[in-house]
């Protein structure tokens, strides 16, 4: 051979083979209040149409937890649930959690306070939005704007509340009420995360310690999904795994979101005044994939106005994540990802297209 090759490769620019998005984008809100509009843009068309995929006609049901049998004082009560905790985690990475403690009323507020919010003027919801993954307000459309090719159907707003809790000013109720709602559900996250440790076989607190939750990251991640007019051909959010430890998921009523289960899509109807909680890819990680971080994704209608409010509870942004030793070498099996610090993994998240895992793929052993 003549040639001789390049000896490292150079900086992706994608600006180069690619011209750039316009910074700053429609809304999905705006573009969908648009007088007439019949059809979609094109750059919202998914070429892997969500409806064309066939949607799971199982009968089976997805896990519940019983929150309250969890934190029973009865020893017999606590075991049996970390067994079905356990299982759910293995055979869904999906449960319903019922009894949690948390009011219906406040679980109502937020969804109100951050419809509230993205009713607010344009210029305003982008005035107080940071760029970069780590600012503690992002406001914004479809996944990451200045690299998605093809846009999804939602507008989000992720706001940290955990180790330090912020808030947009407006609507002026926002911040009470984010406070208390963060406050209690990071009481349940922290309390189903001491049961999958349990479940795993390590120490109820290994995980809580070790990734030092005391000062985990939790956010509102609060997205709207408008009505679309060719649902069918749009995706309000691909198919992806979530990046932290565990989610927990409210939403208005409407449903869209599906969870990928034994090779197919399943249409997930939550049960009012529970939470749907999932783990995402710490937990596959720090377990060394005994747990695995299922792909999900949220489909869209032609009629209402869909909103979620999913919380991420993740460890702290320094903690380096990687499989537990115990579970290592108890096995006898060596780890199949390498540890990383959770903040660099979000930065590694935000800058790979949402393909599946790709995240995880990239710091998965021998791959
Ligand atoms: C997410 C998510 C699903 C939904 O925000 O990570 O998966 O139903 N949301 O909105
Ligand atoms: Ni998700």
């Amino acid at each position: 051979m003549a040639t001789t090759a390049p000896t490292g490769s150079p900086p992706s620019q994608p600006s180069l083979t690619h011209p750039s998005p316009p910074l700053k984008l429609t809304t999905v809100k705006a573009l969908s209040e648009s007088p007439g509009l019949s059809s979609i843009p094109s750059i919202y068309t998914f070429p892997k149409q969500p409806y064309h995929e066939p949607v799971s006609d199982t009968k089976e049901p997805i896990p519940t937890i019983d929150f309250s049998l969890l934190t029973s004082s009865h020893p017999d009560e606590r075991s049996e649930t970390i067994r079905e905790l356990g299982k759910a985690c293995r055979d869904w990475g999906f449960f319903m959690v019922i009894n949690h403690g948390v009011p219906e009323r406040m679980m109502k507020a937020i969804i109100e306070a951050c419809r509230e919010f993205f009713e607010l003027p344009e210029e305003e919801k982008r005035g107080i939005s940071g760029k970069h993954v780590l600012d503690p307000i992002r406001f914004g459309t479809s996944f990451n704007e200045s690299v998605d090719e093809i846009l999804c159907w939602r507008d989000y707003v992720k706001i940290f509340q955990h180790p330090e809790f912020h808030s947009p000013d407006k609507p002026p109720s926002f911040r009470e009420i984010a406070l208390e709602y963060s406050k209690r559900v990071r009481l349940v996250a922290r309390e189903i995360i001491r049961g999958i440790s349990d479940s795993l076989g390590l120490e109820k607190d290994y995980i809580d310690e070790t990734l030092n939750l005391e000062n985990g990251l939790q956010l509102i991640a609060a997205n709207l999904y408008p009505p679309c007019p060719q649902p069918e051909l749009a995706m309000g959010l691909p198919p992806h795994s979530d990046h932290g430890l565990l989610t927990l998921l409210i939403q208005n009523q409407i449903g869209g979101l599906q969870v990928q289960h034994k090779g197919k899509w399943v249409n997930i109807d939550p049960i009012p005044n529970s939470f749907l909680a999932n783990i995402g890819d710490h937990i596959e990680i720090l377990s060394n994939g005994k747990y695995k971080s299922v792909l999900h994704r949220a489909v869209v209608n032609n009629r209402d106005v869909r909103i979620s409010i999913a919380m991420p509870h993740g460890p702290a942004l320094d903690a380096i994540v990687g499989p537990a030793s115990k579970l290592v070498e108890n096995v006898g099996n060596p780890p199949a990802y390498g540890a990383m610090k959770y903040k660099e993994y979000l930065e590694l998240q935000q800058c790979t297209m949402l393909n599946g895992k790709s995240s995880l793929e990239r710091i998965r052993n021998g791959v």
